[in-house]
């Protein structure tokens, strides 16, 4: 059984980027600049911002964070993304979500400028995803395709079953496993909350992408022996005994199925780990092309 080590991984991305941002350094040119908005207060929103800032500081990229109170209104919110969309020292940034209830996420993802969008979520981005064109690839669909790149995993005329269909990654990563190359050429399964029989169709599986958020939902007999298993569950589960008060927990019952499949990403140190260096390499890619538009 091979560990999909996305600890590693990342940090290889990163080195490669430290790498790259050195080498625009030495030629004086302006270095890529990530902003991301938060707005209210959850923790684990906090934690994953603060993560991507972090990591800004890490490869030598500039970052810019921008903390917005829970009562901020949409209006409020467009006006500070407009902010950006017109701040030529910004390259991509992002507006990490959920956002509060009063506040339309659609409306908001439309607002920011697909030449800085390195969530990939824009409807503009999506659809030139959907096409094959090139764009930003949301960052936790990235991070899955460079880590079955990464570790040589054989995708071609493989099925391939996602769990789940958010915007951020089942639905992406559908699209995605389907496309013509590698990692992709796989026949797909989008699965969801009102699939029947979801048994039947993942043990039928030679790659599984869960996206769903529940704690130990794929079991052992739901999975067919030498099967690839990528999960994206990232659940905080109480509990007094930890140093955080939680433990993080993925959707697999990995004791049980990383017995039988052929290769496995760990939760923590897998998947998320990834997004963040995807985020980075969009980021550097969206430099890249400021740096050739203004040329
Ligand atoms: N919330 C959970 N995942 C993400 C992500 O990849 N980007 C943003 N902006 N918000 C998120």
């Amino acid at each position: 059984m091979i560990l999909l080590d996305g600890k590693k991984t990342s940090n290889d991305i990163k080195n490669e980027i430290t790498a790259a941002v050195q080498e625009m350094k030495d030629k004086g040119e302006k270095v890529p600049h990530l902003a991301a908005i938060i707005v209210g207060n959850d923790g684990a929103s906090l934690t994953y911002v603060g993560s991507k800032v972090r990591a800004c500081e890490r490869v030598g990229f500039e970052s810019t964070l921008i903390k917005m109170p829970n009562t901020t209104s949409e209006t409020e919110l467009l006006k500070e993304i407009k902010k950006l969309n017109q701040n030529p020292e910004i390259d991509g940034f992002i507006v990490q979500l959920p956002l509060p209830k009063q506040i339309d996420t659609q409306k908001v993802l439309m607002a920011v400028d697909p030449d800085k969008d390195v969530d990939g979520f824009h409807p503009t981005n999506f659809g030139r995803m959907a096409l094959d064109m090139s764009t930003f690839i949301p960052a936790t669909p990235f991070g899955i395709l460079e880590l079955l790149e990464r570790y040589n995993i054989e995708t071609k005329g493989k099925h391939t079953v996602v769990i789940g269909r958010s915007h951020i990654v089942g639905r992406p990563m559908s699209i995605l496993m389907g496309r013509k190359g590698f990692p992709g050429n796989s026949t797909v399964t989008l699965t969801h909350s009102q699939t029947k029989n979801i048994t039947q169709i993942t043990s039928q599986a030679d790659i599984i992408i869960s996206a769903l958020g529940v704690p130990g939902f794929l079991k052992a007999e739901m999975v067919k022996d030498d099967a690839v298993i990528i999960d994206v569950g990232i659940t905080r589960v109480p509990d007094e005994s930890a140093a955080k008060g939680y433990y993080i927990t993925g959707d697999v019952d990995f004791e049980n199925v990383s017995k039988k499949v052929s290769a496995i990403t760990p939760v923590p140190g897998g998947v998320g780990p990834m997004t963040i260096a995807m985020l980075l390499k969009n980021t550097l890619l969206a430099r890249e092309r400021h740096r050739v538009m203004s040329n």
